[in-house]
């Protein structure tokens, strides 16, 4: 193997390596390195094995833990048979979507390839995760959290927890992304899910008929008289999570970067893509263990009830396992709107400070002009051309197939169409890329109308919006009037309940092009999403970063991709690959 070390490739590539990354060298705030190997793995979560992704050889992924304004470079290599991109859902990437990884802003990493995403966590404290954005990925796993602590001079609103506790659910099928693929390119549905997993794995055996023999469990050890930090996840595909802890309240304090009115909850939905941090005391006699549930909602309980997860919190000072029943789902029926009403309920604390210094409270958002308004409406998924898609107002997204910065870059065009309708339109449905052109530093306001039978979750990458209203029936012009002005919480996914509209303002000071897109993954798989191209027409390339100097090409611009990865690194390339590139390298030489 010698022989490629000094191989005119790996040469050829030195040089590269020096020229690519020279212009990146950050001064003043601290440097993070980080590397993601990128597997198959199999275990079996559901008492059967099967293949699912894990990161540095844990499923979930490891956990990614930096101070705000860190420089975080992450390396990431691909070990699959198929491109992946990672994406950080809710990290804003001030100024640099080229590093959101989306196929909108990203070329895919190939197989056996590696890539290193390059971005500073800019004035942001708080729970995200990480996640795939390509082909289904996030069905099989390659997910971990990840966290901006706060620095030092800037205190949380809260006493510091004794320790922290990550809690990773979702929904899950034994069938892996590809298989889950195929069925919806069928134009088929994934059905009801297997199962739902905790930290990767299924649920206690609470009950002997529901729950078979033979099947791993997550428990979470804690000490008694003390409080945890919990940061809740729901990676899931669809599922909407009903999450509670025994005995115990769960105090909530943060949700994706911003710090809500603190209030204990028994119990707390999460819809897929979500996440949230609570406080939990250890307040408990510990007479046995406590469950640790993760209920599906909104559902027939009496055909989903093997999809529930299950976990064990054990204090150390334990006098044995948890028997009996499950705490309570809440009771749609006697109760309709109770999630609704929670999720208002979600406000942000006004007077806690948030990454930057000053107030997050002194930004008086109710006050300001909205200067565009898009409605967006989703209706169930609709025939187009024989294939089964999803449509927001109308229009399917066509995946890209170059990132759409560097189209216009290279003045390719007609990738992308800047002519998103802001209105539902009564029109047959289409795919297409069409995005919407967004006014750089404008306010605008998106009403997400779900005419769907299920919830459906929105996600805006480089923002968070502030979350102004949510009701039942038709958005109208008079729904501004129940707007929250004042202390509307401010995140990056929200959910649209069934028959409900659920509108956020957002504030365009962010130049990029940004993905907006169903939480769903099947949805956003089978096209519901767009981008936003948020630019500013006077000084482009001042508000808006350059492209990296490792910046990969693809699909139509294949032919400015130069480089190549490291062959030398630790990518695993067969043996005999190995053998037969050192024969081309040496005859090459020759
Ligand atoms: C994360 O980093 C912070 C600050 O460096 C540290 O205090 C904390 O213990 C770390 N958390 C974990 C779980 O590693
Ligand atoms: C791939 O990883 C190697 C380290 O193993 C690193 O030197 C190189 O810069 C990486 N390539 C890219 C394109 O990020
Ligand atoms: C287990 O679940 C089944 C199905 O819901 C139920 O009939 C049974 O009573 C449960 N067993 C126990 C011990 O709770
Ligand atoms: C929330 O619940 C905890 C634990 O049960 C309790 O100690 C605390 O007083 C409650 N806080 C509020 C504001 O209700
Ligand atoms: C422990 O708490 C449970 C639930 O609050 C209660 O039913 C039980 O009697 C308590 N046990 C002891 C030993 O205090
Ligand atoms: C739930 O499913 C069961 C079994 O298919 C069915 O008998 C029942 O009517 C359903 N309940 C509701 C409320 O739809
Ligand atoms: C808001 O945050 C402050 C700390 O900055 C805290 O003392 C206060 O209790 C919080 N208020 C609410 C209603 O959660
Ligand atoms: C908002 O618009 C109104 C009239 O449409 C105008 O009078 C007011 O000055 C505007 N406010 C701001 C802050 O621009
Ligand atoms: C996009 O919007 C800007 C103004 O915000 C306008 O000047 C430009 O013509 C629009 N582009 C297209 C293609 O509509
Ligand atoms: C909402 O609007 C649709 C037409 O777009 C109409 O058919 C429906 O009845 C309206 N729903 C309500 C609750 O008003
Ligand atoms: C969806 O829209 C149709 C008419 O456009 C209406 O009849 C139906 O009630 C709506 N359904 C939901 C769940 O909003
Ligand atoms: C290639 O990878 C090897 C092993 O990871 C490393 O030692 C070497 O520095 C890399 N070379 C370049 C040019 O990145």
């Amino acid at each position: 193997m010698g022989l490629l070390q000094f191989s005119p490739f790996s040469l050829c590539f030195f040089f590269l390596h020096i020229t690519l990354f020279s212009n990146l060298c950050f001064s003043g705030d601290p440097s993070v390195y980080k590397e993601l190997h990128i597997t198959y793995a199999t275990v079996k979560p559901l008492g059967i094995p099967q293949q699912v992704i894990a990161i540095n050889g844990q499923f979930p992924g490891p956990l990614i833990n930096v101070t705000t304004n860190n420089h975080l470079t992450v390396n990431v290599f691909n070990k699959l048979d198929e491109d992946i991109l990672i994406t950080w859902p809710g990290i804003q990437m001030r100024r640099n979507s080229w590093q959101d990884g989306v196929l909108g802003t990203n070329c895919p990493i190939p197989p056996k390839w590696n890539w290193t995403y390059q971005f500073q966590v800019k004035d942001q404290i708080g729970s995200f995760f990480y996640s795939p954005s390509t082909n289904f990925q996030r069905a099989s796993g390659g997910f971990g959290p990840f966290v901006i602590n706060n620095r030092d001079v800037i205190p949380i609103p809260f006493a510091k927890p004794y320790d922290e506790i990550f809690i990773m659910i979702g929904d899950w099928y034994k069938q892996n992304h590809v298989d889950l693929r195929s069925k919806l390119n069928a134009g088929k549905a994934l059905g009801i899910p297997d199962g739902v997993l905790i930290n990767g794995k299924g649920p206690y055996q609470y009950n002997n008929t529901l729950v078979p023999n033979g099947i791993d469990h997550e428990k979470i050890d804690v000490v008694p008289g003390k409080t945890y930090r919990v940061r809740v996840h729901n990676v899931g595909i669809s599922t909407s999570l009903n999450f509670r802890i025994q005995n115990h309240n769960l105090f909530l304090v943060e949700t994706e970067g911003y710090y809500t009115i603190q209030q204990n909850y028994t119990n707390f939905d999460i819809h897929a893509g979500q996440s949230f941090s609570f406080l939990l005391s250890t307040d408990q006699n510990a007479s046995t263990d406590y469950y640790i549930v993760a209920s599906a909602r909104f559902v027939n309980e009496s055909l989903w009830q093997k999809v529930t997860g299950v976990a064990v919190l054990h204090y150390k000072n334990s006098k044995g396992a948890v028997t009996g029943p499950l705490p309570p789902a809440p009771d749609d029926l006697y109760n309709p709107g109770a999630s609704m009403n929670q999720a208002r309920s979600i406000r942000v604390n006004t007077s806690s400070s948030g990454a930057r210094p000053n107030p997050q409270g002194s930004f008086h958002y109710g006050s300001i002009n909205i200067t565009d308004t898009y409605i967006l409406k989703v209706t169930p998924p609709v025939k187009i051309n024989g294939n089964t898609r999803a449509i927001i107002n109308g229009i399917s997204f066509r995946k890209p197939d170059v990132p759409f910065r560097l189209a216009d870059q290279k003045h390719l065009r007609g990738v992308y169409k800047l002519d998103f309708p802001s209105k539902p339109m009564n029109r047959t449905p289409v795919i297409d890329r069409s995005i919407i052109n967004a006014t750089y530093k404008g306010f605008i306001e998106i009403v997400l109308q779900n005419n769907d039978t299920t919830v459906q979750n929105f996600h805006l990458d480089g923002y968070s919006f502030f979350v102004v209203g949510m009701d039942y029936g038709n958005w109208s012009e008079n729904s501004r009037n129940s707007y929250n002005k004042w202390d509307a919480i401010s995140r990056s996914t929200t959910q649209v309940f069934p028959g409900a509209w659920t509108a956020v303002l957002v504030s365009l000071d962010n130049a990029g092009l940004w993905n907006l897109r169903a939480e769903n993954l099947d949805r956003w798989y089978l096209g519901q999403e767009t981008y936003l191209k948020v630019v500013n027409p006077e000084e482009s390339g001042e508000t808006d970063y350059a492209a990296p100097s490792n910046v990969m090409y693809c699909g139509p611009l294949q032919k400015f991709q130069t480089w190549r990865p490291n062959s030398s690194s630790s990518l695993t390339l067969g043996y005999g690959y190995k053998v037969l590139l050192g024969i081309l390298v040496l005859i090459f030489t020759l």
